[in-house]
């Protein structure tokens, strides 16, 4: 492992300080409808890979919704850009995706020095079936899904990738596989939870909307602006989309 730097474009060079990782120009989003149209390119993020999240989006949502040490989740990891962003913020961080390439091209992302103690774990694993996470045990997780199969992760080679999948409906069948995989799992990603909801028709809005206030409870009881927030953001989610 190198410490690295940033010099240009996606070059970097040894023994510089890790403060120039952070980004000069963040700042946190005040509004639902997010927008960055300059990609953010600190670090060891890349924009080159396809269909991954701006960096602005996991930092957004991990200092919204995380504090310093926690455990956030993205088990759809992709090119790693939750996983540089938490070993950045200090969040400990499990990643996992059904695509070993995936995997490798994480690993080598978050190889850098840092002055945080983030632990960060990788593994190879199907969202769809996390039962080596205990319930209970993560504090966030922020995950990103294909895109149906506009862009496809593995070529239609590795069983279970849902970017195989062209059918909008069996899609969602599996996506509601892997929602009910984070119902367990303390604080998911509010806005999905809404969508998935409204889309699947499996659960209940009001149930799900008590059910989290209950889990928010536990861990934000001092602060009732968080609770508000997330249940407005299900909510909101859940009237966008139309049913
Ligand atoms: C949109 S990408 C994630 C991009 C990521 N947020 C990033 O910034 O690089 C979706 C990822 O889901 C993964 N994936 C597809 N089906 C999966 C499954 N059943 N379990 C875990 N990962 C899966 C794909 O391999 C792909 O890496």
């Amino acid at each position: 492992m190198v410490k690295l730097t940033k010099v240009v474009g996606v070059v970097y060079k040894a023994n510089m300080k890790e403060e120039t990782f952070q980004p000069t120009d963040f700042k946190l989003e005040c509004t639902t409808v997010w927008s960055f149209p300059q990609r953010g390119d600190w670090a060891t993020h890349n924009s080159s890979f396809r269909g991954n999240w701006a960096p602005q989006i996991s930092r957004n949502i991990i200092l919204r919704y995380s504090k310093e040490k926690d455990i956030v989740l993205d088990q759809m990891v992709g090119s790693g850009t939750t996983a540089i962003e938490c070993k950045l913020l200090n969040r400990n961080f499990i990643g996992i995706d059904i695509n070993p390439e995936m995997i490798n091209i994480t690993k080598k992302a978050i190889d850098f020095e840092s002055q945080s103690n983030a632990k960060i774990m990788i593994n190879i694993g199907d969202a769809r079936k996390l039962e080596s996470i205990k319930d209970e045990s993560i504090d966030l997780i922020a995950t990103h899904p294909p895109y149906v199969d506009i862009i496809k992760y593995s070529n239609g080679k590795i069983d279970g990738d849902l970017s195989n999948i062209h059918d909008i409906d069996e899609f969602c069948n599996e996506m509601l596989k892997i929602a009910k995989e984070c119902f367990g799992k303390e604080i998911p990603n509010t806005p999905m939870m809404g969508a998935l909801v409204k889309v699947t028709k499996f659960l209940d809005i009001n149930g799900v909307l008590e059910d989290t206030t209950k889990k928010l409870q536990k861990k934000f009881l001092h602060k009732p602006e968080i609770i508000d927030g997330n249940i407005k953001s299900i909510k909101r989610a859940y009237d966008e989309i139309s049913g």
